[in-house]
């Protein structure tokens, strides 16, 4: 059983201060709890140095400017901030999640006076975000009744609070029905992604994965992509319909909190799995690529 979050020791930055974890706490009233107004990163770091901490506190800025949010400090304090917290929390490995959101200073859906807080929390116990005898076996998913929005009607290049409860309702109804996890389809029809990672296909040299104009193009699915380019294999980014899965032997996962995961099966359908598939020679290389570049 995981320790509840809200009840832990330690540090949490918070507003360019390091405040005691159970004393890190926003008010019932905020723009950020009603409104979903904030954006948020996830990080990995890897023998005490974050993979890629650079590229993701550009996103959280950027994901910050898409809606509206003026982040009070610059990149470089919270690449510090960051890099301080996981030492004051003597942490070699874990999770960082830096966030950025309205508070309460006003209430309604006018930002024009809002006052704009940023946190930063790390932990160390999703050192597996799916169970390891899950990772090994591969996951179940099923086909999410909820789709990724047209990018007209959600920041789909922001990591941004909001749109994630098409990603929390996806997971509930994947769970609900005995599933680890939910594809979720796009406005069009194609195939987009799971509910916090990005999904790719392998049918012998040559691996298939979604363009992403309508959900995040992950920091892990782009670290993939040059990857397997170095290793020879071909990669397409295409648009895929469900009905297409059929002709590939592997598909897997990619995201920070999943890193590599292998899929077993989507709905009805099966995938190859095991030590000897080009998705568990994968799962090695990122290993060694992140625990090396540190
Ligand atoms: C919806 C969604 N898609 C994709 C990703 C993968 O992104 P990244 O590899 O940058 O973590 C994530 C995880 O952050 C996510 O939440």
């Amino acid at each position: 059983m995981t320790k509840s979050f809200e009840n832990r020791d330690g540090w949490i930055w918070m507003n360019g201060n390091f405040i005691e974890w159970k004393n890190a706490k926003s008010h019932i009233i905020s723009q950020g709890l009603h409104y979903a107004s904030a954006v948020f990163e996830g990080e990995r770091a890897y023998r005490g140095k974050i993979f890629k901490s650079k590229e993701h506190t550009k996103r959280f800025f950027k994901s910050a400017k898409i809606i509206g949010i003026k982040i009070p400090f610059s990149e470089e304090q919270i690449n510090e901030a960051k890099d301080s917290l996981i030492k004051k929390m003597n942490y070699t490995d874990c999770y960082v999640r830096p966030l950025a959101w309205r508070g309460g200073k006003i209430m309604g859906l006018s930002t024009t006076n809002s006052d704009i807080n940023v946190a930063i929390a790390v932990w160390d116990d999703w050192a597996s975000y799916f169970k390891i005898e899950d990772r090994k076996a591969g996951l179940r998913l099923i086909t999410s009744p909820w789709k990724r929005p047209a990018p007209n009607t959600a920041p789909y290049e922001a990591k941004a609070s909001g749109p994630y409860i098409i990603c929390t309702m996806s997971k509930e109804f994947a769970e609900s029905k005995g599933f680890h996890d939910a594809l979720m389809l796009d406005y069009r029809g194609y195939v987009a992604e799971g509910t916090g990672a990005n999904i790719f296909f392998i049918k012998d040299n040559d691996i298939h994965t979604p363009i992403p104009d309508c959900f995040l193009n992950g920091i892990t699915r782009q670290t993939v992509i040059e990857m397997a380019t170095n290793q020879g294999f071909k990669i397409t980014e295409r648009h895929i319909m469900p009905d297409e899965m059929k002709k590939y032997d592997e598909a897997f996962l990619t995201g920070t909190a999943a890193e590599i995961t292998p899929i077993r099966s989507i709905d009805d359908l099966n995938f190859t799995i095991g030590d000897h598939t080009t998705t568990f020679k994968f799962m090695r290389d990122f290993s060694d690529l992140v625990n090396r570049s540190n």
